[in-house]
This record gives structure tokens, C-alpha cells and sequence, in this order.
């Protein structure tokens, strides 16, 4: 059981994951920390973020297994790890990785951008998770308020719409929704009705 979800950033999808692995009883793997776990070893080094042969090797020492949250959800890191992201050489090493974690029995949740169209095509379940740019960078300002983080709206939102016309322009793997995913728009939905809604579409099939 492959269930494939993909969005923006801040879209709700990864929340999503999370509550439909844990419903469903299934491994969850949140595909954007294997690109942050690459960019952050990358900063860590200082090594230049357009060195593809440094990158693809960095990706290919990304152990699944110790992906630490807390410590790669830095603004930066997502930032770098979108830049790193459009190197071919890098997706196809990290991609391996993730489909080997999707063969996992009893069955995953995958999230990402690219889960869908490339990374498992033959998803059971596609959803493609998305919310306008002006109320996903509410979410993450309140998010990062809520944190007691510095949090400015308008910062925000520009760097939401790089990150967006970035992941979707790209030559390699564009975000974009399979052509047989549900649209789930969460713009003006709480995250409850979002995971109630997915459920009735994944029990539908
Ligand atoms: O979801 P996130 O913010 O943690 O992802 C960070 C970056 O990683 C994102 O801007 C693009 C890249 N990414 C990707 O290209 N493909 C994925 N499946 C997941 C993330």
C-alpha cells in the first residue's frame, strides 16, 4: 500500500502524512528531509550548493534512518535544499532511496513534490495537497510565532513564492500533480477536515 502526497511548501501536507501513516498503520517518510539532510551537510562544510558532484555525493551518504526534524527545519536549510533539488544527479540518488523505503512492508506515505509522477507512479492513493500562497505563508508565520521565532508575513510570502516558482519550473521532476491525483485544496479547511476528507477518498479506492 503506497500512498503518494505531494504540495508546496507549508501546503499541510506533511501534517497530512503524518496523521494518514499513523490511521492507516503505515511507514511515513517526509521525502523533503532527504533533501534538507543533503543541503544542511552541504552548508555545514561550506561546500559551494552548485557543486552537483559534491551534492550527488553528500546525497548518497543520507541515511534514512537518522533524519533529525527539529534540527533541518531551519529556513536556510529548505532554502539550499531547494537549490540542490533541481541537480539531476542529486534526485536520482535520493529518489533510489526513497522508493527502497516505499518497498517496506506493511506499505508507506510518502510526501514530497515529485512522489506521484516520479518517485511512485503506482501509488494505491494520489493526493496533491495545495493552499494559495497567501494562506500557507499565514500558517508558517503563525507556526514560527507559535515557536516563539521572529516571523514576518510579508518575508514570508516572497520567500514562499521563490521556493514555489522554483520547485515548478525546474527541468528535473517539476512540482506539478500526477494526472490521477485528488486535489485537496486546504485553503479554507482546518487541518481535521483535510485528514477527514483524505480518509473518505483512501477508503473510497
Ligand atoms: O518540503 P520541504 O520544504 O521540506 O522541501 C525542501 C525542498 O526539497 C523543496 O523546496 C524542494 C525539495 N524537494 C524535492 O525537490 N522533491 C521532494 N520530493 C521533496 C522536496
Amino acid at each position: 500500500m503506497i500512498i503518494a502526497i505531494d504540495g508546496p511548501a507549508a501546503s499541510g501536507k506533511g501534517t497530512l502524512a503524518r496523521r494518514l501513516a499513523e490511521h492507516f498503520g503505515l511507514h511515513h517518510l517526509d521525502t523533503g528531509l532527504t533533501y534538507r539532510a543533503a543541503a544542511a551537510a552541504m552548508l555545514k562544510a561550506g561546500t559551494a550548493l552548485d557543486d552537483e558532484d559534491a551534492a550527488s555525493a553528500v546525497a548518497a551518504g543520507v541515511d534514512l534512518s537518522k533524519l533529525d526534524r527539529a534540527a533541518l527545519s531551519l529556513h536556510e536549510v529548505g532554502e539550499a535544499a531547494s537549490r540542490i533539488a533541481v541537480m539531476p544527479r542529486v534526485r536520482k540518488v535520493l529518489v533510489e532511496a526513497q522508493r527502497r523505503f516505499g518497498e517496506q512492508e506493511p506499505g508507506a506515505v510518502l510526501d514530497g513534490r515529485d512522489i506521484g509522477t516520479v518517485v511512485c507512479p503506482d501509488a494505491d492513493v494520489k493526493l496533491y495537497v495545495t493552499a494559495s500562497p497567501e494562506v500557507r505563508a499565514r500558517r508558517r508565520t503563525d507556526e514560527l510565532a507559535g515557536r516563539g521565532l521572529d516571523a514576518d508575513y510579508a518575508e514570508i510570502l516572497t520567500d514562499l513564492q521563490r521556493r514555489d516558482e522554483r520547485d515548478t519550473t525546474r527541468t528535473d521532476s517539476p512540482l506539478r500533480p500526477a494526472v490521477d491525483a485528488h486535489l485537496l485544496d486546504t485553503s479554507e479547511m482546518d487541518i481535521e477536515t483535510a485528514f477527514r476528507k483524505a480518509v473518505d477518498i483512501i477508503d473510497g479506492i
